[in-house]
């Protein structure tokens, strides 16, 4: 296992995780990474871990290029353990370290790891937390590490870190995506690749935060950053500016002037319904993407409502309700919070009919300004849907 050079005496010592398919719900056909990395400096510095099963893998890396033991600084610069979980075993070898992070860091790895606090306070003294606030420096050596808290980005401990000198922004999990690949830099691999994985990311991860992104975008704009280096995935070295151009657009829920048409269908009728749906978006040149929730998985779904201004949703009526798959979806957008769509719920019906204003009243609970809804009782004859989208393409701009 070899240690990747990212700039003089700066080395990624992170894991692939080739095999890894669903990242708490999120589905992950790439596979992700885990990204830490070492300083080389008077005090030797890692920048967060590895999830534990991988911790073997990071000190293989660690080793290739210095002795662990030697480490006196580990910047936990989020407390979710896909990057702190190796911290309780590297703690038993690098005996000394001091636990670099945010007061919220501080209580959040005592409450994960509380066990092994205890366990070491028995054996070698007790874990010594260092505590810093925003805006606060460490000098390392020659180089100096600023920290910037990001609170919500997306867990309340959240902070980056920053080293001038090099002006590598170490940026957790903003900037990440979700892509195992044995490249680590972005210029390495298609640019588009990394750009939809970084926008699923965002997607899937920071779009409820967005207020907050923005905050962390303005704090981060007198940076003269090179390089960042997020968690997951490949490190920006170019593209540095496209990629905060897109945080910045998503942070603001600037949605293009495009549909998404997501769907259940039991016998066809309400997939019948959601083409016509297409072919009225289509006559008023509005780009559409249709995503049946049997092909398309829900965090693949949120990759395309991320930049989509009309959110259209269709479930015809089962036992009195919407179909499992259309309320799972509605869930899970709930969570993600789109702010400044335009919704739209369809579906067909044999009797009851209850669907349609279930999908309605849950986008318009999401803040949601609604276009009139599509109910069509069994099967939608021709002239139905011609005169529905009619009616659609009169509401519509
Ligand atoms: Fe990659 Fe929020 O952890």
């Amino acid at each position: 296992m070899k240690a990747v050079k990212v700039a003089d005496n700066i080395y990624w010592v992170g894991a692939i995780d080739w095999n890894i398919r669903n990242f708490h719900g999120y589905l992950t056909q790439k596979g992700t990474t885990y990204n830490a990395y070492l300083i080389l400096d008077e005090k030797i510095t890692l920048i967060d871990t590895v999830k534990s099963c991988f911790f073997d893998e990071m000190l293989a890396r660690i080793r290739d290029v210095v002795d662990p033991a030697k480490i006196e600084y580990i910047v936990s610069n989020h407390v979710e353990m896909d990057h702190s979980g190796s911290i309780p075993s590297l703690m038993k070898i690098a005996v000394n370290a001091s636990i670099i992070t945010s007061v919220n860091g501080e209580k959040g790895l005592m409450a994960h790891y509380e066990k092994y606090y205890k366990d070491s306070k028995a054996a070698e003294g007790c874990w010594n937390f260092i505590t810093v606030q925003s805006g606060d420096k460490l000098v390392l050596g020659r180089n100096t590490l600023e920290f910037l808290h990001t609170p919500m980005v997306h867990w309340p401990d959240n902070m980056v870190s920053f080293l001038r000198e090099a002006g590598v922004l170490f940026s957790n999990d903003a900037f990440g995506q979700h892509i195992a690949t044995s490249e680590r830099f972005v210029d390495e691999l298609a640019f588009d690749i990394a750009m939809k994985e970084t926008a699923k990311y965002y997607a899937n991860i920071a779009l409820p935060y967005g207020r907050q992104v923005k905050n962390v975008l303005n704090a981060v704009s007198g940076m003269d950053i090179q390089i960042i280096a997020p968690s997951h995935g490949l490190i920006w070295r170019s593209g540095i500016k496209s990629v905060i151009d897109k945080y910045r657009k998503w942070s603001e829920n600037e949605a293009d002037n495009k549909a998404v048409i997501i769907y259940d269908t039991m016998w066809g009728s309400t997939e019948q319904i959601a083409y016509m749906i297409q072919s009225a978006f289509e006559r008023k040149r509005i780009g559409t993407k249709m995503l049946s929730l049997k092909a398309n998985h829900i965090s693949d779904i949120m990759t395309h409502v991320l930049e989509a201004k009309y959110i259209c949703v269709g479930s015809p009526t089962l036992n009195n309700g919407m179909m499992p798959d259309v309320a799972a979806f509605l869930c899970y957008l709930k969570g993600l919070a789109p702010k400044n769509r335009i919704g739209l719920a369809f579906g067909s019906y044999g009797w009851g009919g209850q669907s349609v204003g279930q999908v309605d009243e849950a986008l318009r609970s999401m803040g949601f300004k609604m276009l009139d809804m599509i109910r069509i009782q069994y099967i939608p004859s021709e002239e139905r849907l011609l005169n529905e989208r009619q009616k659609l393409e009169n509401e519509l701009p």
